[in-house]
């Protein structure tokens, strides 16, 4: 059984089906109603899924969508997919402080709450596969070259280093966590940075920008067994861009 945040759209989305696609049940926390695609997948994998209208910024809302998803599926739980995130675009001297206090709330305070009330039904549950997947950014490595989006970095920076302490943790309850870092991907989240799309192919080893399934493997690697000695580590999925 798996959760994802953020999981009605874009990258969340592709990790809903690749996990599916892999044979689990899965349940999407998310502000917005899922895309069409959301609505096939149970039956194109013969798992179940179900969505909740959750805001992973409300401790409160947070609280309630996981009590009702326990109730549902019997306190199932064996993966986390805490994905949901928010960017901003303004330059550095510019930036507020309710900006920066949205995308803390949502990238760091919602994936952090989301990851421990995760963690406490998975102990409750005594799942022998537990997997945490935080979803952090290639922002979190390095300075996006042409995006205004320091408090993005910094909240991505937090995701990354709050993850090996974390799965410190974690380790005696069995279950491991682990982060990815996505590089430039076709979401919602870029679509509104059309001009921008050269350069970021320019910027990538590969010459092009990522599909939200280009992400997916990575997820269903880390909420897999294959990944069984990995915890603590982060996966940066970003056609090379930090790695020239
Ligand atoms: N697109 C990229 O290039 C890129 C790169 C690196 C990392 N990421 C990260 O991947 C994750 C997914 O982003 P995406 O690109 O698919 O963007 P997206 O905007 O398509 O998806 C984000 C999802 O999170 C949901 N969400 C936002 N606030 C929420 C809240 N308060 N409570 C519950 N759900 C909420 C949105 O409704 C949406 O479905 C984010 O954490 C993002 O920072 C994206």
């Amino acid at each position: 059984m798996a959760l994802v945040t953020g999981g009605a759209r874009g990258c969340g989305l592709a990790f809903v089906r690749g996990l599916a696609e892999a044979g689990a049940n899965v349940a999407v926390f998310d502000v917005v109603s899922p895309d069409e695609g959301f609505y096939a997948i149970e039956k194109d994998c013969g798992v179940r899924t179900a969505y909740y209208k959750v805001d992973v910024s409300s401790q409160e809302s947070l609280q309630e969508g996981f009590a009702s998803f326990q109730k549902d599926f019997d306190n199932a739980l064996d993966i986390c997919v805490p994905c949901a995130g928010i960017n901003r675009h303004r330059p550095f001297l510019e930036f507020t402080y309710k900006d920066h206090q949205d995308l803390l709330s949502i990238n760091v305070l919602g994936l952090y709450f989301t990851a421990q009330l995760a963690a406490k039904q998975m102990v409750a549950n005594k799942t022998k596969h537990g997997s945490i997947i935080l979803v952090a950014s290639m922002a979190s490595h390095i300075a996006v070259r042409s995006q205004l989006c320091s408090a993005y970095c910094g909240t991505k920076g937090a995701v990354r280093s709050m993850c090996p302490a974390i799965a410190k943790e974690l380790a005696e309850y069995g279950i491991r966590v682990n982060s990815i870092s996505p590089g430039y991907v076709k979401t919602e989240m870029t679509a509104s940075f059309p001009h921008l799309l050269d350069g970021w192919k320019s910027e990538a080893m590969n010459g092009r920008i990522a599909e939200p399934e280009d992400i997916m493997g990575a997820c269903v690697f880390l909420a897999s067994d294959a990944s069984s000695y990995m915890t603590g580590s982060d996966i940066a999925v970003d056609g090379g861009v930090t790695r020239w």
